[in-house]
């Protein structure tokens, strides 16, 4: 029986292959932001814990401080690839939306919850107060958001269930029946803020706004920290791969069984990517490994682990789209079957915007890094 609803009449503004490319870029945006919010706040709250050491206090001002910014690149990067995926992906992705309907609208609540709590701490911990309480409770609630998406982008994919839930509900009160495929999922996302965390502790050791003393303090700790959960984060996605239905693990070494649909081989490149994840977050551990035992605070080392980390996000993004595409193309639903009608003036409007809106974001980060510094432990 077929259970995606009717497709849309209205063909798509631009291409199919553009669409997803945008999607990808943003997507994986949002998760740099969403791993810095999950490992930072976390690490912010441990560190506020030691307040008899100062360089533990610093660290952690300097964490949260930040923490309030890095949020709205989370929420302020997350809207275009819902955008993106709600055009590609609508039927499926609508749809499990409306089956989880109050736990998926609760987002927003939860959302405001975490941003108004991200302050509290952040506000309390400038003050010399105790604040781990507020801290801890605004990453419980990030690790609920974090797990209703994971819910929601797996039920997505899963048209066998809809029908089920939906006769048990029409308000969409309940959450879907178990997969093996979410645990690994989410805790790879968690995991994946532990790690990068500690690489944005490593970053910010190259940062001429701490002492020399805090500096060694962030690059040692950091790099142990992203050293060890580097491990775990690998572990996990090695995990993740392997609870795939064997339809998909074929479809992403291009061994697809779809004569009939059409050539979809290309889905090996997506494949591809998940080696390319494999290389990168084994160079971060080991470059990570040398910043946290031999200290190493140089501005290089900032830059390796930045890349690093937004490369790695890429390549993750690249290999879940396919693990996406595949899978759904097994149950009946092709991403690229859609009628396109591409406006170009519009298209090369957006990417003027889009291209200028980089540009803007470029100036205004050129003009942190010119403006007058100030030391953290002094602020
Ligand atoms: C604290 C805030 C947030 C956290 C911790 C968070 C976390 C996550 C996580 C863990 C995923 C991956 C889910 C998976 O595939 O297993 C994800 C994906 C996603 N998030 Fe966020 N998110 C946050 C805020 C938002 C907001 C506000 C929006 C929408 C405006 C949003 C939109 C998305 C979308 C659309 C995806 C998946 C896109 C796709 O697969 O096509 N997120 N987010």
């Amino acid at each position: 029986m077929q259970s995606f609803p009717a497709v849309d009449p209205i063909p798509l503004p631009a291409p199919i292959w553009l669409l997803k490319l945008l999607h990808i870029v943003t997507l994986s945006l949002h998760f740099v932001a969403v791993e810095m919010l999950l490992g930072g706040l976390l690490l912010a709250v441990l560190l506020s814990l030691f307040r008899s050491s100062t360089l533990s206090q610093v660290s952690a001002r300097a964490l949260a401080r930040r923490l309030t910014v890095v949020m709205t690149f989370v929420i302020n990067l997350a809207v275009p690839p819902l955008l993106f995926s709600q055009v590609l992906y609508g039927r499926a992705l609508y749809t499990s939306s409306v089956l989880i309907g109050i736990y998926w609208i609760s987002v927003v609540g939860l959302l405001m919850l975490t941003y108004w709590l991200l302050y509290q701490f952040s506000g309390r911990l400038q003050a010399g107060k105790s604040a781990w309480f507020a801290g801890l409770s605004a990453w419980l609630l990030a690790g609920c958001i974090a797990r209703l998406l994971s819910t929601n982008m797996t039920l997505m994919l899963r048209p066998d269930v809809w029908r089920q839930m939906y006769s048990a509900s029409a308000m969409g009160a309940f959450l879907p029946p178990h997969d093996v495929t979410i645990e690994p999922r989410w805790l790879l996302m968690m995991t994946g803020g532990f790690f990068i965390g500690g690489l944005w502790l490593v970053y910010l050791a190259g940062r001429s706004t701490f002492t020399a003393e805090e500096k060694r303090f962030l690059a040692g700790l950091g790099g142990k920290l992203a050293a060890f959960f580097g491990v775990v984060y690998l572990g996990i996605g090695l995990w993740a791969v392997s609870v795939q239905p064997e339809v998909v693990r074929n479809g992403l070494a291009g061994n697809g069984v779809w004569a009939a649909t059409g050539d979809y081989s290309f889905y090996k490149y997506f494949g591809m990517a998940g080696y390319g994840w494999l290389v990168l977050v084994a160079a971060a551990i080991l470059a990570a490994a040398v910043a946290g035992f031999g200290k190493v605070t140089a501005k290089w080392m900032s830059m390796v682990v930045v890349h690093l980390a937004v490369l790695i996000e890429i390549m993750l993004v690249v290999y879940r789209d396919g693990v996406r595409d595949i899978t759904l193309l097994s149950r009946g639903y092709n991403v690229w079957d859609r009628a396109v009608a591409t406006n170009w003036w519009v298209v090369g409007l957006f990417l003027i915007l889009f291209v200028g809106g980089l540009g803007v974001i470029g100036w205004l980060i050129s003009v942190v890094a010119r403006s007058k510094k100030v030391m953290e432990g002094a602020a």
